[in-house]
């Protein structure tokens, strides 16, 4: 099969087409033909090597495993003798986070393992934009005690993550402040966003204003900078280390004491992030942002550009076999 290998970490410049023996399947395993899958943050991530602790996970001098990709949406091609829940022809979608090479025209699965239906009506490259940020996403919200009529703050409510955190926090009654750049105003309205603060004319930070939660889906602030528009019991929650490594070390030591609180949430259950996404796709509360749409071989461009951390909402890769 073809798909798009790099052997050493950096850009999309390491990115070549090789074609790949497809090893025999497992008993439990299912192979799915990809018609559609996303580049995004956590592909570039194993595909640069950054932050150097990605190193730990993705291979200490070069890429473990050559092929990126963690989410795909396609038909099942076959399955293992062990397979009941999926049968070939059925249309999948799944994840998996620590890469499950889906930058190919075939992917295997474990059926266990971050795979489900795509439900009736919803496109293939709607389910894939269904996946890596709302993965995230459904992980960092559900750490948020008590949802309902809390203000929360979303930080980078355009990303992937925050698209998806915006349309999530919603669904469970928050009164939701967005912030975007100016020019994305309408799509976060469009999300469902109560109040909308523009970065590029004001620092959220120096609102009067305070939140019971801020979660920064972009990484871009820091919690002490947020600590005065924190509410004294208020969370703080990113998707990012913070730029000295402090957001894993102060959510270990935060909820020590009384008074402001910072959450650094570890995802886990990816089955779980999957049918909570795709159920709300079937009931209508959320909707995938999808920014671009390329070909496969158009892959170093996707990369180039979601590298530059300015995708909104998702950019998806499309087959056409
Ligand atoms: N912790 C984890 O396990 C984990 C996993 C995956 C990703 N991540 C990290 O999470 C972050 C978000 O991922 P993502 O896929 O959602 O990102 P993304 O889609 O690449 O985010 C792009 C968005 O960020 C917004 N943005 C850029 N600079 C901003 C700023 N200074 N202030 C506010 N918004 C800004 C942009 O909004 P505008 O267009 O409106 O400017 C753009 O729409 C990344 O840093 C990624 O590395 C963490």
């Amino acid at each position: 099969m073809k798909a798009a290998v790099h052997h050493i970490y950096g850009d999309e410049s390491t990115i070549r087409f090789e074609q790949v023996l497809l090893r025999k399947l497992e008993a439990s395993e299912v192979l799915v033909k990809v018609v559609a899958t996303t580049v995004n943050r956590t592909d570039c991530a194993y595909l640069t090597g950054k932050p150097v602790i990605m190193h730990l996970v993705a291979g200490f001098r070069k890429p473990r495993n050559p092929i990126t990709g963690s989410d795909f949406a396609g038909t099942v091609e076959s399955v293992g003798e062990k397979v009941s829940k999926f049968r070939a022809g059925d249309r999948v979608v799944g994840l998996d986070a620590d890469q499950c090479s889906s930058h190919a025209e075939y992917v295997i699965i474990s059926e266990e393992e971050g795979i489900a239906k795509v439900p009736d009506e919803c496109s293939y490259a709607k389910a894939a934009a269904s996946m890596e940020g709302a993965h995230y996403a459904y992980n960092f919200i559900k750490r948020i005690p008590d949802i309902q009529g809390k203000s929360i703050l979303v930080n980078g409510a355009t990303g992937a993550i925050g698209s998806a955190g915006l349309q999530f926090l919603k669904y469970h009654g928050a009164k939701v402040t967005a912030v975007c750049r100016t020019a994305h105003d309408a799509i976060v309205r469009e999300l469902g966003a109560d109040d909308i603060i523009h970065y590029d004319r004001e620092d959220f930070t120096e609102a009067d204003t305070t939140f019971d939660v801020i979660f920064d889906a972009v990484g871009k602030s820091t919690f002490g900078k947020c600590r005065r528009v924190l509410t004294s019991q208020g969370l703080y929650i990113s998707s990012e280390f913070g730029p000295k490594i402090q957001n894993p070390v102060l959510a270990l030591f935060t909820p020590l004491r009384k008074g402001q609180q910072v959450r650094f949430p570890i995802p886990t259950d990816t089955n779980k992030s999957i049918s909570y996404a795709l159920e709300r796709l079937k009931d209508g509360s959320f909707k995938p942002l999808i920014d671009r749409e390329y070909d496969f071989e158009e892959i170093k461009e996707a990369y180039h550009y979601v590298l530059k951390g300015q995708k909104v909402g998702n950019v998806v890769l499309k087959f056409d076999h």
